[in-house]
């Protein structure tokens, strides 16, 4: 890659030092624990396909990963069962509503549409191969290392935190199962799904699985192939559909590359065949996306004169 090194570093410093402070957002309240990460927590990275790392802020700050997941559990599906059967059981289309809309699936009749909402992510969990729980967990851990090159754990606290309040998810869990949309025990799914939002990535970790996705699955760190390349752009298509939830037409208008939140705070950003942008900081806007992350991101990407479109 032929990208000056110091236009990278200058790029994320710029990008850190205009808004890592930014006002605005709060951290999420529904999981207890989230709502206790210090708020002036800001980070930003990238990973380049070269396994390059450019990092300015609290990088190494482990954070809940949430909804970033997501990403990692349809790639293990991806690999388990295929798109196709990815798109005609879960979905590639936007709701059009909250990230645990219960309407969106009345008016599906119960197809989650994308798995990179509630609904859709715990049907995406019950599709992978696993032999019992903790072998689905396992599974879905290990490719969350693997595209992070890193050892990643399961925070006891969070998913504590999480489990004895999700009850809209398990909720949500037994309307797929009813609808014929849920491929293993319900509660099994949505346990497994609520661990794996439970994990701890910090933003450079986060960075390099974006750049295993840029990078065809090859995880430019460990140099090791993680999924099949023509998988990638299925995942990316998800993300760019639905992975900054309601706003992710006015994210691809704007900043015009897959992207993809938590309300840990994270942002996860591709640029294929280049590198993956990752920011985190804790206060979320309505839609549930980092407010500094995703200027941070923004500002990286259109700095460095990527856009997709
Ligand atoms: O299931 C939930 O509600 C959380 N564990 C994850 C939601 C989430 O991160 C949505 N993202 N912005």
């Amino acid at each position: 890659m032929t990208i000056d090194p110091s236009r990278l570093q200058q790029a994320v410093a710029n990008a850190y030092s205009q808004y890592s402070t930014l006002a605005g957002g709060e951290n999420a309240s529904y999981i207890p624990y989230l709502a206790s990460v210090p708020s002036q927590l800001s980070a930003l990275a990238i990973v380049t396909v070269d396994g390059e790392v450019f990092s300015q802020g609290d990088a190494d700050f482990r954070f809940a990963l949430e909804s970033i997941s997501k990403v990692c559990s349809l790639a293990l599906a991806l690999e388990d069962v295929g798109p196709s059967e990815v798109q005609d059981k879960i979905g590639a289309d936007p709701t059009g509503l909250p990230f645990n809309s219960v309407i969106a699936l009345e008016l599906h009749n119960g197809k989650p549409l994308s798995p990179l909402v509630n609904a859709g992510a715990m049907s995406t969990v019950s599709l992978v191969n696993a032999s019992d729980r903790e072998n689905r967990w396992a599974r879905i851990l290990d490719i969350q290392q693997k595209l992070a090159g890193a050892p990643i754990a399961l925070s006891d606290e969070v998913n504590h935190s999480e489990q004895t309040t999700n009850f809209h998810n398990r909720a949500i869990a037994w309307l797929l199962y009813s609808a014929g949309a849920m491929y293993c025990d319900p509660m099994e799914a949505c346990d497994v799904y609520t661990r794996q939002c439970s994990t701890l990535f910090n933003t450079v970790e986060l960075a390099t699985m974006g750049a295993t996705f840029a990078a065809g699955g090859i995880n430019p760190r460990t140099k090791k192939q993680v999924l099949a390349a023509s998988n990638t752009p299925f995942i990316l298509a998800e993300m760019t559909m639905e992975g900054m939830y309601g706003s992710s037409g006015d994210w691809a208008y704007t900043v015009g590359l897959p992207g993809k939140s938590g309300v840990g705070g994270g942002i996860l950003a591709v640029v294929p065949g280049v590198m993956g942008i990752a920011a985190f900081s804790p206060p979320l806007d309505p839609t549930g996306n980092s407010v500094r992350g995703q200027k941070m991101v923004a500002s990286v990407a259109q700095e460095l004169g990527y856009n997709l479109y």
